[in-house]
């Protein structure tokens, strides 16, 4: 049975015009950008034109795009080295958005042990940050303010950006926007006025790897890594040359079509599964590769390792690198219940896949959930008080 990839949100394939940039780069191209010589001239030559390529997406200066190794380390680039550069006895909170990911979560015990107070602004049904609690929170004492652009495991977008801009802008605080899911997807639209934007190059059909931080002219950022002053002293250390050729070709490519397929997977499990419950409703702007759901009862855990025996590759929303499936936060976020929060899944579909795919998916889900279910059916009938 051939298989069927459907976590493009999880990572995507290497597309060719990254491939065919990257080669060289892989093969013989073996300059320090930092030296001196012919080579490493060339090798700065190519992170030159790759950084004029991420500022012209990210709409900023050549200067403000800093190369990093991915989505994750450009997060805590930017809400730990903020705190690390503004010290400030009068700016004392950090606010997150309960259903921001982990890359941005996790750095709270940090910023703790720097003496900040994370608090966590709550979001709507749909995972988005409510703008009404941010405001509430907002206050000349906030020093950072992480809201994303789109949720990685629901795909809601984060609406009326603009306004969440202002609120922070207007408290005196800095916005720092992962970008991770939308960049190279979608228009950046207002997310482009925040004052720290995180990218990943593997998201978009780059390599694993590479990834760039926007800082806006004038934000302080201390370097969290440092050594020999790289990328203008925000970052120590010999920049992943192929990895950034890679991530500037693959934001050229040519790609689309995931909405359809997504859109007619909607479709096709919804009479596939009629129990399946969608997460977001139709009004809700999602990204166009997503479909998000749970089915009653079955849990995320199982479901998946049967589609996985079907030969399709899903996932449950933040790949974590234990491969174990906790009920998701951000889902509890969302409001619903532990058991519910078990049974999240998400399908993304992207330039792996085909029209046919879609029926297909749904087949193979509706394959998947009568098995576990024709099981646990036998096994309750052969255990009774089980
Ligand atoms: C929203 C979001 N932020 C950050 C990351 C981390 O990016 P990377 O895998 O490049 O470290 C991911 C990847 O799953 C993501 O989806």
């Amino acid at each position: 049975m051939e298989r069927l990839y459907a976590d493009h949100a999880a990572t995507t394939p290497l597309c060719d015009e990254a491939r065919r940039a990257m080669e060289p780069w892989l093969i013989g191209g073996l300059g320090n950008p930092s030296s001196l010589h012919a080579e490493g001239r060339a090798a700065k030559g190519a992170l030159d034109e790759a950084r004029a390529v991420l500022a012209d997406a990210l709409r900023c200066e050549f200067g403000e795009v800093v190369f990093t190794s991915g989505g994750t380390e450009s997060a805590n680039l930017a809400v730990v080295g903020a705190a690390l550069a503004n010290p400030d006895p009068r700016r004392t909170r950090i606010l997150f958005s309960a259903a921001e990911h982990h890359a941005v979560l996790h750095t709270a015990p940090i910023l703790e042990r720097l003496g900040y107070r994370v608090e966590w602004v709550q979001t709507d049904r749909w995972s988005r940050p409510d703008l009404n609690h941010l405001s509430d929170l907002l206050g000349d004492d906030v020093l950072v303010v992480s809201a994303m652009h789109a949720n990685n495991e629901t795909g809601a977008l984060t609406p009326d950006l603009s306004r969440l801009a202002s609120l922070v802008a207007g408290a005196g605080a800095l916005w720092h926007c992962d970008a991770v899911q939308t960049f190279g997807h979608l228009p950046l639209d207002e997310a482009i006025h925040a004052d720290l934007i995180s990218v990943s190059a593997h998201k978009l059909y780059g390599p694993k790897g590479a990834g760039a931080l926007r800082i806006k002219a004038g934000t302080r950022v201390a370097p969290l890594i440092r050594g020999g002053g790289q990328e203008r002293e925000m970052r120590g250390g010999t920049e992943n040359v192929a990895g950034i050729v890679g991530f500037a070709a693959a934001l050229g490519a040519p790609r689309g079509g995931e909405r359809g397929i997504a859109d007619a997977f909607r479709r096709e499990a919804a009479r596939a599964v009629p129990d399946l419950v969608w997460t977001l409703p139709d009004d809700v702007e999602r990204l166009p590769g997503h479909a998000h759901f749970r089915i009653p009862g079955v849990s995320a855990e199982s479901l998946l390792i049967v589609l996985d025996r079907l030969g399709v590759s899903a996932s449950a929303g933040a790949a974590c690198s234990s491969g174990a499936i906790e009920p998701s936060h951000v889902l509890l976020a969302c409001g619903w219940s532990e058991e519910q929060a078990g049974e999240g899944v998400r399908f993304s579909f992207g330039s792996s896949n085909s029209e046919r795919d879609a029926s297909e998916a749904a087949s193979r889900l509706a394959e998947a959930v009568a098995t576990i279910r024709r099981a646990r059916r036998s096994r309750s009938s052969a255990f009774p008080s089980d």
